[in-house]
């Protein structure tokens, strides 16, 4: 099929490509009741005038954390005007500006002035108008620790946490989401005397639940019979084994996009096969990209060396190479491993360590090595 013939071909598989776009919200949530329910709990008072309760929301990327977010605030939206319901992207909103800004927006349609009117002006404004109105403020800080890079964070909580001090009345709670588990206790160290929240836990989903999520995607986003049950098996036994359900999504797409360049009606094992090479050799560009260059000068030398080359063969050629110690190559060659470019394999004679052999991981013709 020419170039032309892939653009122009227009019998397309999907019946909504947007089901897998980040940010698409699923009209189907499951496996998440009891942190939906844990959510709701926190915020109810504050639909009859009470004190929402703050929470972090704890749980390994892809859980499902922002999607209850969204949820749950849908949900308050539709049933009362008592809830001010702010999400802060904290990736893109740092600072304490940044974020009484969005603050702003959501409660008066716009947003302030991006010059001149200094924080306390626009604060001063959002607390007056929550006492006014009685209305409660529940701000949703997700991916909280990107906050702590710059020094806004313990300010912002103060902020926001202690503003019934100097406006009675106003009532105010944060839902602090975090991905990165070990970041926590730096966390409880630096807000813990105004933010004592509960914790609810969005634990890894199992492959049971990876499939019945991806199949109901596939569903959404393919006309049927596009994917088999065979070919849904195998995205989701490779989601499980190397990634999380993202991964699982993004394969979805691009098994579509790649059946659908072949004018094929339904996604086979070969485009499946197909879109994880594609997947699997991004990340090891990414990886080839972040290498120093005396990394990459010993994972050329790899890859010029006769097969089944040893630790010690290697380490001699490279230290006549780049002059260096045996410890700074070892220390090289056990990166390589880590990141996965390499295997080692021992082979129970000679030197330990040195009889080691080194396997390439990757097929260097596909790379500009
Ligand atoms: N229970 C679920 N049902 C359907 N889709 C889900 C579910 N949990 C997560 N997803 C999807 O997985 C992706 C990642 O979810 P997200 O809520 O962004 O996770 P997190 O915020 O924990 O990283 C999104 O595309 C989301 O729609
Ligand atoms: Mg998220």
């Amino acid at each position: 099929m020419g170039i032309e013939d892939i653009l122009m071909h227009d019998e397309s598989l999907f019946s909504n490509i947007n089901a897998f776009d980040p940010d698409y919200v699923p009209p189907n949530y499951n496996f998440r009741d009891s942190q939906m329910e844990a959510m709701a709990i926190a915020i109810r008072p504050a639909m009859s005038g009470g004190q929402p309760s703050n929470a972090v929301v704890l749980g390994s990327p892809a859980t499902g954390k922002t999607t209850a977010i969204k949820k749950i605030y849908e949900l308050v939206e539709k049933n009362t005007e008592k809830v001010v319901c702010v999400y802060i992207n904290c990736q893109l909103h740092t600072t304490r500006f940044g974020i009484i800004s969005q603050i702003h927006k959501k409660m008066f349609g716009h947003l302030p002035p991006e010059t001149g009117v200094p924080f306390a002006r626009v604060y001063d404004k959002v607390m007056k108008e929550l006492q006014r109105t009685g209305k409660s403020l529940i701000l949703s800080l997700d991916d909280v620790n990107y906050l702590f890079q710059s020094k806004n964070a313990n300010k912002l909580f103060y902020d926001v946490l202690r503003a019934y001090e100097e406006y009675p009345g106003v009532k105010t709670a944060i839902f602090a989401i975090l991905s990165d588990l070990e970041f926590k206790y730096v966390f409880d160290k630096n807000v813990d005397t105004v933010f004592i929240p509960q914790e609810i836990t969005f634990p890894p989903y199992s492959y049971s639940e990876i499939e019945d999520i991806l199949r109901d995607r596939a569903k959404a986003g393919f006309y049927p019979n596009v994917l088999s049950d065979e070919v849904l098996e195998e995205i989701a036994m490779y989601t499980v084994d190397n990634g999380d359900l993202r991964t699982g999504i993004n394969l979805l797409r691009n098994c579509g996009n790649i059946a659908e360049a072949n004018a094929s009606r339904e996604i086979t094992m070969e485009h499946f096969n197909q879109a994880i090479d594609s997947l699997v050799s991004v990340n090891v560009l990414q990886i080839l990209d972040s290498l120093t260059d005396i990394e990459r000068s010993l994972l050329e030398l790899i890859v010029d060396s006769k097969e089944n080359v040893t630790a010690g063969e290697l380490g001699e050629a490279f230290r006549e190479k780049e002059k260096v110690s045996y410890a700074s190559y070892n220390r090289t060659l056990d990166k390589l491993e880590f990141v996965r470019l390499i295997d080692t394999k021992y082979t129970g004679s000679g030197v330990k360590g040195n009889s080691r052999e080194i396997i390439l991981r990757f097929n260097p013709d596909d790379f500009d090595i």
